[in-house]
């Protein structure tokens, strides 16, 4: 193995697609907040996998533009390019090589068996998902592999992609010889898995039927307070955290608790003999009170791209001296004849 985390300091590894034209609150509660404090305690990387984003049709000019406007919201967020790595996956070639030989020692049942996909597919019609689509997870556990990172930090929906990341490290490492780190999934309990409003016990996802459930963080303050206060709740009055239940108070109180710092209990406690009413207004107010100042750092930002270009340029160049090296030894171990001058 050539890359093993250097230093003292274990390495992690994550990223978010850029799909929309704002992350949501379940990746930036799943996701960026652990990002951020993860970056004083490990070697972090972090990456816009914009060749995940075309397993499904997209707009060739907003698609630059939203890999803008999230690394954007990736550093509004708390991302410190002085303190990790921050890149874009096409900037960095050794994705797509690597993901072909994962291709190649990855069963057809295996991918298959991937939830998201059948998921996805199902929603745009099994017909019409693309090869990309179907792959999908083996290119995340190339984007992974290259780094040899001890841990990737996702939310919950993750985790089957991770799971397979191991299995082809473990397959790869025994038939050809040790060539990679075995990731394990850094998944924060609390926050692993933001709900709906609008549908409480569906994840908040970008592809939703309806944008009326989302907290997105590049919306207006005044429609994120208004989709708070429109949160479907239930018939009853208590405002106590019961997921069965009360899946919506239950969601609303996670959220409060993951901006506050307080915990569950101390929340309940402080809303008791109060109506769902108080409790979405007060909330509506910390959600808003939280992610206005990072939408104006990500607008800030947005109105220099030559300045995020030249920091996300930067990263791809950190990116690749780890990427090439553990891609070289790849190369060398699958047989592949070495080019003249030893250059891939
Ligand atoms: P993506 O873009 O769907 O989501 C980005 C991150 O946000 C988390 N997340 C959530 N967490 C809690 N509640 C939710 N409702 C919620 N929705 C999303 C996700 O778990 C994720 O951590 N396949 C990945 C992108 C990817 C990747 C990688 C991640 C590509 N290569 C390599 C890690 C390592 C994805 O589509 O995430």
């Amino acid at each position: 193995m050539t890359t093993p985390t250097s230093g003292a300091r274990q390495r992690v590894l994550s990223g978010m697609q850029p799909s929309g034209d704002s992350l949501h609150l379940g990746n930036y509660l799943g996701a960026l907040v652990h990002w951020v404090r993860m970056q004083d305690e490990y070697e972090a990387i972090y990456f816009i996998p914009d060749l995940h984003a075309i397993t499904v049709p997209q707009e060739p000019g907003e698609l630059a533009e939203r890999t803008r406007r999230t690394a954007a919201q990736y550093i509004a967020g708390g991302v410190d390019v002085d303190k990790c790595t921050l890149f874009v996956q096409s900037h960095v070639p050794e994705h797509a090589q690597l993901g072909w030989v994962l291709n190649c020692i990855t069963g057809f049942g295996e991918a298959s068996r991937m939830t998201q996909f059948k998921d996805k597919s199902l929603k745009h019609g099994a017909d019409s998902a693309s090869v990309g689509l179907f792959t999908y997870p083996i290119l995340q556990a190339a984007d992974i592999l290259l780094y040899q990172p001890e841990g990737v930090p996702v939310g919950e929906d993750q985790r089957q992609h991770v799971e397979l990341s191991r299995d082809l490290a473990q397959r790869f490492n025994s038939r050809f010889g040790e060539a990679f780190v075995v990731p394990k999934p850094f998944i924060q309990k609390e926050s692993a898995k933001i709900y709906d409003l609008q549908n409480p016990t569906a994840k908040m996802s970008k592809s939703a039927g309806s944008p009326a459930g989302l907290i997105n963080l590049m919306d207006n303050p005044k429609v994120t307070a208004k989709r708070i206060k429109s949160a479907v709740t239930d018939t009853e009055t208590e405002i106590r955290f019961d997921k069965e239940a009360k899946p919506g108070i239950s969601n609303l109180l996670t959220i409060y608790s993951m901006l506050t710092g307080k915990s569950i209990d101390e929340i309940v406690g402080d809303f008791h003999g109060k109506m769902y009413g108080h409790l979405k207004t007060e909330l509506a107010d910390v959600v808003v009170a939280h992610l206005d100042p990072i939408r104006t750092r990500a607008e800030e930002l947005l109105g220099d791209p030559a300045e995020l270009d030249l920091l996300l340029a930067r990263g791809a160049e950190k990116a690749r001296s780890i990427a090439s090296a553990t891609l070289t030894e790849v190369y060398s171990k699958v047989g592949f004849l070495p080019p003249l001058g030893g250059a891939r």
